[in-house]
């Protein structure tokens, strides 16, 4: 009987980077939250943890956004093409993760700024927050359906295209997740302790920053391309007069 070849799960490609980038997250989040502000150690494994897998997250969802533009610029960086599937997947099991530990912690003693201390009910901030955090995950797990094998096989490779980029859409979304109740915090400096930006910031930031430099990279990229095509033309239309205007 034939026997077929079969695709491996390349961890490495999983684990490094989600690793790589949670274990910086995690000490800054310490540094700030357990030394700075003095929170209680108890808060590290579930509290703490939960911002770090949010930061993580849209961390590993912009860069897997970053890779195209920049392969497609710099050679060198092709061997990276690759990590994107897993750099998504990878993003949303962490994502998923922050959502499920978020709604378990979900108490006005835990979140003050999501309540209205008087009802104990969602203010504005916690509702419009809590919608855009569910509505960029449901996002960010339709992506990842139309990522199954099978399910792209069926799809027009044209939409399908169009429709993996909607998840640049959702990190907009996240970003409003994090801007609608985390705000007051960056512009108080009060609230930098040891100096350190509050973590909300720092995922936001995360997003505007590798949002921008896929932007940029793609500019560049473009305009190398138009000029190599310039320099081309012109290296051919120099030949062709040298040899008398022949047409090749
Ligand atoms: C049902 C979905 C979600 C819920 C209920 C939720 C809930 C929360 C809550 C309660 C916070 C505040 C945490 C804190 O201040 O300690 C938060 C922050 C944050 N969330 Fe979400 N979230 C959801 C989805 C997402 C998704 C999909 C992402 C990213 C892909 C994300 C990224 C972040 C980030 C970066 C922060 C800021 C970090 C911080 O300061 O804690 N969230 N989210």
């Amino acid at each position: 009987m034939e026997k077929f070849q079969r695709k491996e799960i390349e961890f490495y490609k999983l684990y490094k980077p989600m690793f790589c980038i949670f274990v910086p997250c995690f000490i800054y989040a310490f540094a700030r939250y357990t030394i700075n502000h003095q929170e209680p150690v108890y808060d590290l494994p579930f509290y703490l943890t939960n911002k770090v897998l949010g930061v993580t997250a849209v961390i590993m969802m912009g860069l897997a956004y970053v890779i195209a533009p920049l392969a497609k610029t710099w050679k060198r960086f092709r061997i990276y093409l690759g990590h994107r599937k897993y750099l998504g997947v990878g993003g949303f099991l962490l994502g998923s993760a922050h959502g499920v530990m978020s709604l378990l912690l979900m108490t006005p003693y835990n979140y003050k700024v999501f309540y209205n201390l008087e009802t104990n009910r969602l203010n504005w901030q916690g509702s419009l927050s809590m919608f855009f955090g569910t509505v960029a995950l449901m996002h960010f797990g339709f992506l990842l359906f139309i990522s199954i094998p099978a399910v792209i096989k069926d799809m027009n490779p044209k939409q399908w295209k169009i429709l993996q980029r909607g998840g640049i859409f959702a990190l907009m979304i996240t970003f409003l997740h994090i801007a609608v109740f985390g705000y007051k915090s960056w512009f108080n400096f009060e609230k930098w302790y040891g100096g350190m930006p509050p973590f909300s910031l720092v995922g936001a930031s995360s997003i505007v920053f590798l949002l921008t430099l896929r932007v940029v990279i793609s500019r560049y990229g473009k305009k190398k391309k138009i000029q190599k095509k310039l320099y081309r033309d012109k290296v051919l239309q120099v030949s062709v007069s040298r040899i008398g205007g022949i047409s090749l």
